[in-house]
């Protein structure tokens, strides 16, 4: 680590927790506490705790939880060192650097640098007379120059060795290519261009970083795209195609959501600068979040085939989820955003322009598709779709806003408005008991997964681990008996590893005279280490007498440590066994 321990606690000491969480979470007093709906899992209602007087935070649905850091490690996908500078720099701080960096955050800078230099080197190579193919490729598809550089495309050369030659003459070994996918590595153990004979749309985040890059293929050979995998420096569902541009262009708080690197780019074209995409998966959660943060409405703009309408349906349902206003707009005949603007030639920005000031909202979309099924004139027909149209109202929260549609659908079919409410109040009420249950399982399968993957071994030793985390408990949250118990329990007492290994970090700390509460360890563990470490500490409540309380605790681990595994039974009676058999051989002799 890197960055003094005293800048490190002054940090500490200054966020306040609930302000931190609050520009991300809605959060709304629950008496001594704040409470909201959880960033990390998806949630209609509230299980996200933030506690100002212990400094954390916790999720009662997903288990996840932890100190100020933490959180930002996990929202913001950095690692320790860039937490703590992400959160300096929002309490306006300079970070004492000593030089030295911690070892993910050096690779990732790695990579950026490895990247930027591919990215450059691709360009270049479009416009050598090598690149002239992609170059007259790009151009026919309508870019203009200007569009070309923006976005900064390239061409990888079809040979499968220039790049990885030119970064090695810059200084990038062959595992940080291989690192950043830029290289793949052959049967023989020699790195070869990931990338060749395509052209080439760099990916970059909001600090102008190039993470990734999408490759096209300029014939019909499949896959039409390759794409960066993900990487230390990169992970497709938390970024966005080109926001680094359009977190800046967002008209009105307006969000153009599209499925394509080129949809995108013939739009910015076209002057929709605040257009973005996904890259090349479907809309996740977090993309939603990052969209809700950047827009305050979004136009879900995906392709009119079959795959791109129910990928606007999914869409539709994860973005309801950060309550960002959503229209969904659909390009006639068939066609992409692209392909629509590039048909109507001179024309095509302002014909655009009118698809999306018509364009409606989601619950209408839906509708509207729906409409499409049934003939209205038959009255069984009419039945069935009321009833559908009732399970989409029935999932709006808003009642004005389910007041209004079901006014306007009344007056359209001719239907008593109060038969249709009645209906919708009964599949609103049934979605409640599903979402119920539903939460309840994700709650035990996430909660039990998340210890599993962490402490493996504790379903083996449930009543010594069960021991050891009150005993770490303790050690957290008694700054004064730590130091006392750290002198008089060896490492080895712990028997499952995970929490001996909790324990020598307490340790260390307490021995150098440093804090040892979750927020000082936290810098120690992985983010969902840190979760289990935060629900040890604080699903219990505070011993009264911690030193009678640990002495108990300890007294079980000697119990425990006599005490054989299944597996060294099973080993005993092996060696039994052998013995009785030797002793049969000896008698015969
Ligand atoms: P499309 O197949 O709709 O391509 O994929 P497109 O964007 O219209 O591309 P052009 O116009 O033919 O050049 C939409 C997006 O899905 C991802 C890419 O991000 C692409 O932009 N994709 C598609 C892949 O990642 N791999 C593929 O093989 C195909
Ligand atoms: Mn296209």
């Amino acid at each position: 680590m890197s960055i003094p321990e005293e800048f490190i606690q002054d940090l500490k000491n200054r966020i306040d927790i609930v302000s931190l969480v609050g520009s991300y979470v809605t959060l709304k007093r629950a008496g001594r506490n704040m409470l909201g709906l959880c960033p990390f899992h998806n949630e209609k209602t509230p299980s996200f705790v933030v506690s100002k007087d212990r400094n954390t935070f916790h999720c009662f649905g997903c288990g996840v939880g932890g100190d100020a850091i933490t959180f930002v490690r996990r929202i913001e996908n950095l690692d320790y060192v860039d937490a703590i500078r992400f959160l300096a720099q929002r309490e306006g701080l300079e970070v004492p650097e000593s030089g030295r960096n911690d070892g993910l955050s050096a690779l990732r800078n790695r990579i950026y640098e490895a990247n930027r230099e591919a990215a450059r080197f691709y360009h270049k190579y479009l416009y050598s007379p090598n690149g002239s193919k992609a170059l007259a490729y790009l151009r026919n598809r309508g870019l203009t120059e200007k569009t070309i550089v923006h976005f900064g495309l390239g061409y990888s050369p079809p040979s499968r060795f220039e790049l990885v030659n030119y970064l090695k003459e810059k200084g990038f070994s062959y595992t940080e290519l291989i690192q950043a996918n830029l290289a793949n590595e052959s049967q023989r153990g020699s790195p070869y261009d990931r990338f060749s004979d395509r052209v080439m749309f760099p990916i970059m985040d909001l600090r102008g970083n190039v993470i990734a890059f999408g490759g096209r293929i300029m014939s019909d050979i499949k896959p039409k795209y390759l794409n960066t995998s993900d990487t230390p420096a990169f992970n497709k569902s938390r970024n966005l195609y080109a926001l680094q541009f359009a977190k800046n262009k967002t008209t009105d708080g307006q969000l153009i959501l599209v499925e394509g690197y080129m949809d995108v780019i013939a739009l910015h074209q076209a002057g929709f600068e605040n257009t973005i995409a996904t890259l090349g998966t479907s809309l996740t959660i977090e993309q939603a979040n990052i969209i809700a943060k950047y827009g305050k409405e979004v136009i879900i703009c995906y392709d009119a085939d079959n795959a791109g309408q129910n990928a606007s349906a999914r869409a539709i349902e994860i973005l309801r989820k950060t309550g960002i206003k959503i229209k969904v707009l659909t390009v006639p005949d068939g066609k992409d955003p692209d392909e629509f603007i590039k048909a109507h030639g001179e024309n095509g920005a302002a014909r655009f322009r009118l698809l999306i000031e018509k364009c409606g909202n989601d619950i209408e979309y839906q509708i509207a598709k729906l409409q499409l099924q049934y003939d209205l004139e038959q009255t069984d027909q009419k039945v069935a779709f009321l009833t559908e149209t009732a399970k989409i109202f029935a999932r709006l929260d808003n009642a004005i806003e389910r007041d209004a549609y079901v006014t306007k659908l009344s007056e359209e079919l001719n239907i008593d408005k109060n038969a249709i409410l009645a209906q919708i109040r009964q599949y609103a009420r049934q979605n409640s008991e599903n979402v119920q249950k539903q939460r309840e399982r994700q709650w035990k399968q996430q909660s039990f997964v998340g210890q599993e993957r962490v402490n493996p071994e504790k379903k083996h030793r449930l009543r010594a681990a069960n021991a050891e985390e009150a005993l770490l408990a303790i050690l957290m949250t008694h700054p004064d008996a730590a130091q006392s118990l750290c002198q008089k329990l060896p490492a080895s007492m712990f028997l499952t590893s995970f929490h001996r290994r909790v324990y020598e970090v307490i340790c260390r700390r307490a021995e150098q005279g440093l804090g040892t509460e979750l927020s000082d360890i936290a810098g120690d563990f992985s983010v969902d280490e840190v979760s289990v470490i935060h629900q040890m500490a604080f699903k219990r409540p505070r011993e009264t007498d911690p030193f009678r309380a640990a002495d108990e605790y300890i007294r079980v681990l000697e119990e425990e440590g006599e005490r054989m595994t299944p597996e060294q039974v099973a080993q005993s009676d092996m060696q039994t066994l052998m013995e009785q058999l030797q002793k049969m051989k000896e008698k015969k002799k």
